[in-house]
């Protein structure tokens, strides 16, 4: 019995993920190297410094701290100019529909996304009122596959661990959800996302 419903944010409410690898290859070919979607599948679902850290690596670079900081804001302000264009036309085929259908039934919604932005794309989207509660990475300090984002999302719901369903579409939050003791539905291909309970292609499936 599922009382409470726990979104990644990228790539299960809006496919911000395209912006994401968009400005993470720019960054990349400022430094002269292919970052390819293949590649970028390493980057979902982790915090911005450890995706900068496995971008590099890829790159075989390494910098000071201080140049790290400069290069993902540098991203982070690229990648910002994108999602300012964002509205409702983006979200995820189901995503209003099924959302509406757990708030009819009763169920706590809640967000628990690794990003920093989060809250400002709820807002673009204009779906940041059907949220009971928002955790982002703001708000937590260890990064997915660390159950750290959906243990809070479940206690701010006023739930136990196994009244919960996370929704994600990465390898490291699937990861994290399960390590939070979760039933996870993974959004995506099953080969990536082996570790769910269940891989549909989109919330438009349930
Ligand atoms: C999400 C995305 C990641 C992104 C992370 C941090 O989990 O899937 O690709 O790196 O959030 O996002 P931010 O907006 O804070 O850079
Ligand atoms: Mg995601």
């Amino acid at each position: 019995q599922m009382k409470g419903a726990i979104f990644d944010l990228d790539g299960v409410i809006v496919d911000t993920a395209k912006y994401h690898f968009l400005a993470w290859r720019s960054l990349a070919e400022e430094l002269g190297f292919e970052f390819t979607e293949e590649h970028n599948e390493r980057l979902k679902g982790v915090s911005r410094m450890t995706s900068l850290d496995i971008l590099l690596e890829i790159g075989s670079l390494e910098f000071t701290e201080a140049e790290k900081l400069e290069m993902a804001d540098r991203k982070n302000r690229l990648y910002v100019e994108y999602i300012s264009q964002l509205d409702q036309s983006e979200l995820l085929p189901g995503v209003k529909e099924y959302l509406n259908r757990l708030r009819e039934r009763g169920v706590g919604i809640a967000l628990g996304s690794a990003s920093k932005n989060a809250q400002f794309i709820l807002d673009k989207l204009n779906i940041a009122g059907m949220f009971d509660a928002v955790i982002d990475g703001n708000k937590v300090s260890r990064a997915k596959p660390d159950p750290e984002v959906f243990q809070t999302a479940c206690h701010e719901l006023g739930l136990q661990p196994r009244e919960c369903v996370v929704f994600e579409d990465a390898e490291a939050g699937v990861a994290a959800g399960k390590a939070a003791g979760m039933q996870v539905v993974g959004i995506g291909r099953p080969e990536v996302l082996r570790e769910a309970d269940l891989v549909i292609t989109g919330l438009h499936e349930l």
